[in-house]
């Protein structure tokens, strides 16, 4: 049935903010993590969790017992430690407890909210789909909003018994039993303890107080990783064609750790817990489209679990954020797999016809499509006054009600709409401004957005006709567009701001106009006061373009199970795909400007090619390691992210040996940095590669040795390389955000076909 389905859609934007909020706690009690060295525990102690109970218990408490300590979670493969609710002294007392390592006051998470298997070139009986089974015995964790168990793209059928290793468990709870788990998901839990003690009230009139998803955004992501097949799948028509997911045969676990309350948000304490809970349940990748403000990995809560996860060979793909701006990517720890979003070659349209069938003009739009809106009355200003613009208040509501309304200029598209929907137009007319862009949910008038160039077309017909009449019919998907893809222009951009001498993000893979399974309970968008439901949603954001990496890592996983996470990312960034279906180099969605490795990584994901990258940059826990000695971090605060207490630093490295290069100048003066890396050979037989460099003048590269020979399997080979940036060098420069420049290094297989490609990026601090 995978090799009936043609058209894969799954979707993002969930512009879902969750800020922090101070907890409304009377006296003073406030949830805290509590890390400790359980090397130090107390021999009578027979369990870790034991231990920790007997210091709670022993915490001094006032008369009436209103401050005793509320235990919320214990923490063993994630970190070591638990996590509770503390007055100020009780927490003074366990801070002087032998074997504390740290403390960490709860934070908040907030979330970064499908056509793409086949935009990305996978096909049933070819490539990495095949070679793969399609990710079979691969466990993908999701920790998000939860799941929509009765969902198609959570059907079974045909799937094999779950892998016998496997330890996850469905939990029951409000709408979810466990029998609702299948062969397809096969975990679902929940984690609310720390959100219930945030001072805010989840709301459990709206969410459910189980696994089951309330808000939709996990739904769309776990489908979107690993979603079955399903036939006829489509928002209102658009984008119509079988849904799946990246990886149709991987397992899935659900670990729902964001319920709406009165602010969503996710807690670290909850988070934590999930990612403590993945780990012994036996994932093999884990998928976070959620992320915390940026912060130094000691006091993040996923830089921390992603660490241990790294250790146990699972792959922990991140989203890198909604911000846009150059030092905005989030989740930039070097031992997770950073995701940028991008589009795919896909499109929207709806077509305006001019009451004389003079002309038919070719807009975009995503109003649901069984809407189409005959003969409207066409309204464009007032008498001789021509309006120009539908900015708010610009309409009179007792004129316009009912008409169709042209508004032939205007900066802010959402803002028209809004203005045509406050007068109860019957459509809007937009003309594109070329600078943003809407959201599905945003169509709530029948809307269609024309290009400027038909602007006098409308006008024209307007001047002649005595009633001007218009048609809106909606509903038309449209593929093969060019160009595709270019980077969203929501996706956070590089350099990390925790870590700048490591590149992020990694890679981009689609998240823009993503359709995938929605929960049908929640809305998808009001259309005057009528509310529209649908079983699959269009949305975007790097949320969307997460799931589709943790869907390659799944498919590649279960061809290469013996490469370690480094090794898989490896081989993903360097066969990504830096020029679009044009044969140019990747633009920007919105400035249509070149985009640059600050943007995404290696490029855009091409996972058959990853399947077979050549050679590969490995690197694991003991580099990691030299990396925060590099970064100056205290033993103590080594000991925090690697729960390696009393670690001395010997080698102290910022260059890790990743497959991209990035120089950070200081301020705009210029520098060098050399860099020292390790190729390892993954295929069966000797090779010999040559370094080719394309840079521009702005970056001299030099690379020693030029040539290098690897004998069979696991070969290695060292290399130098020596960039100098001199920024009066012309080439093609990083435009728009900030000074730097960019170019790449090939290994290229001599008398062979794999290319390993990596960035070499220089960049100004920010300013
Ligand atoms: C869960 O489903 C099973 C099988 O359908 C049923 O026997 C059981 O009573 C259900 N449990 C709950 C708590 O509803
Ligand atoms: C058409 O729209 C109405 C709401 O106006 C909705 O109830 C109905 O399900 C839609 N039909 C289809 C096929 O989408
Ligand atoms: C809106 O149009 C109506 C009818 O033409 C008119 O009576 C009214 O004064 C107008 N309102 C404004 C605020 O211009
Ligand atoms: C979904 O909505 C329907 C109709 O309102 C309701 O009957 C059903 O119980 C809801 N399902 C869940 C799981 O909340
Ligand atoms: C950067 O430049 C400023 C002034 O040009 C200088 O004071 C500072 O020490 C430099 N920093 C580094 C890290 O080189």
């Amino acid at each position: 049935m995978v090799h009936n389905c043609h058209v894969i859609l799954l979707i993002v934007l969930s512009f879902i903010f969750l800020p922090c909020m101070k907890s409304s706690q009377s006296n003073d009690l406030r949830p805290y993590i509590i890390q400790m060295d359980v090397s130090t525990m107390p021999s009578p102690f027979a369990t870790h969790e034991s231990w920790y109970f007997s210091m709670l218990s022993s915490l001094s408490v006032s008369l009436n017992d209103q401050d005793a300590p509320t235990h919320l979670y214990t923490y063993t493969h994630a970190m070591h430690g638990f996590s509770a609710v503390l007055t100020a002294s009780q927490l003074m007392q366990i801070e002087q407890t032998h074997g504390h390592v740290a403390t960490f006051p709860e934070s908040y998470a907030q979330l970064l909210t499908t056509h793409t298997p086949e935009f990305l070139g996978l096909k049933p009986n070819l490539g990495v789909s095949a070679a793969s089974n399609h990710g079979s015995d691969v466990v993908i964790g999701i920790i998000d909003t939860g799941v929509w168990p009765e969902s198609k793209s959570f059907n079974d059928e045909g799937m094999p018994p779950v892998p016998e290793r496997w330890k996850g468990k469905c939990e029951s709870g409000t709408q979810f039993n466990s029998s609702l788990c299948n062969r397809k998901l096969i975990g679902a839990r929940f984690f609310r303890k720390g959100l219930k003690q945030s001072g805010n009230r989840v709301s459990t009139k709206n969410d459910y107080n189980s696994p089951r998803d309330f808000l939709g955004h996990g739904t769309h992501t776990a489908s979107t990783a690993a979603g079955s097949p399903v036939p006829g799948a489509s928002y209102f028509g658009y984008a119509y064609g079988c849904a799946q997911g990246i990886a149709p045969m991987a397992r899935l676990s659900v670990y729902k750790a964001i319920f709406l309350d009165e602010t969503q948000k996710a807690a670290a304490t909850d988070v934590l817990a999930a990612i403590d809970q993945a780990i012994f349940d036996g994932v093999n990748v884990l998928s976070l489209s959620l992320g915390f403000p940026n912060m130094d990995y000691y006091t993040n809560v996923i830089a921390i679990g992603a660490f241990a996860a790294m250790e146990k060979g699972i792959v922990v793909v991140c989203a890198a954020g909604n911000d846009g701006m150059a030092y905005s990517v989030l989740n930039g720890a070097p031992w997770i797999m950073t995701v940028a979003a991008g589009t795919v070659d896909r499109d929207f349209f709806a077509k305006v016809t001019l009451g004389d069938n003079s002309k038919n003009i070719h807009g975009r739009s995503i109003f649901p499509s069984n809407k189409t809106v005959y003969d409207g009355d066409l309204y464009y200003g007032r008498g001789n006054k021509r309006m120009e613009s539908c900015d708010i208040f610009a309409l009179n509501e007792t004129t316009v009600k009912g008409k169709i309304v042209f508004c032939s200029a205007g900066d802010d598209m959402s803002e028209q709409i809004s203005e045509a929907n406050r007068c109860e137009a019957l459509g809007v007319i937009i003309v594109d401004n070329k600078k943003t862009f809407l959201l599905p949910g945003e169509y709530n008038v029948p809307a269609v957005i024309i290009d400027p160039t038909d602007v006098q077309v409308i006008k024209k017909y307007i001047k002649e006709g005595r009633t001007a009449k218009a048609s809106l019919i909606f509903g038309e998907t449209e593929l093969g567009l060019k160009p595709a893809p270019r980077v969203a222009s929501f996706s956070s951009r590089g350099p990390n701001y925790i870590s700048p001498s490591v590149l992020k993000p990694d890679i981009m893979a689609p998240g823009f106009n993503i359709l995938a399974a929605w929960v049908p309970n929640k809305s998808v968008q009001m259309i005057g006061n009528q509310n529209l439901y649908s079983d699959f949603k269009l949305d975007s954001g790097t949320s969307m373009a997460t799931p589709h990496v943790a869907g390659v890592v799944a498919l590649l996983r279960s061809i290469h199970p013996d490469w370690s996470p480094a090794a898989v990312r490896s081989a993903m960034m360097t066969t990504a795909d830096i020029i679009d279906n044009t044969g140019k180099p990747i633009t920007d969605m919105v400035a249509s400007t070149v985009a640059s490795p600050l943007d995404f990584g290696g490029g855009h994901i091409n996972p058959n090619r990853a399947m077979d990258p050549g050679l590969v940059y490995d690197t694991g826990s003991e580099e990691y390691i030299d990396f925060l000695c590099g970064l100056r971090y205290t033993s103590r605060q080594i000991g925090v992210v690697t729960q390696k207490h009393g670690y001395k630093c010997g080698k102290a490295s910022l260059d890790l040996n990743y497959p991209s290069f990035i120089v950070i100048m200081n301020g705009t003066s210029e520098v060098s940095r050399s860099f020292k890396r390790v190729l390892t050979n993954v295929e069966d037989s000797p090779s010999k590669y040559r370094a080719v460099v394309n840079a521009p003048a702005g970056l001299k590269v030099a690379v020693i040795p030029p040539v290098l020979f690897f004998k069979g399997k696991g070969s290695k080979q060292e290399f130098y390389v020596r960039v100098d940036v001199n920024i009066k060098g012309k080439g093609k420069g990083i435009t728009g955000k900030f000074l730097g420049n960019f170019g790449f290094l090939s290994w290229i297989e001599i008398g062979g076909k794999h290319v390993v490609r990596s960035p070499i990026v220089s960049a100004s601090t920010l300013q």
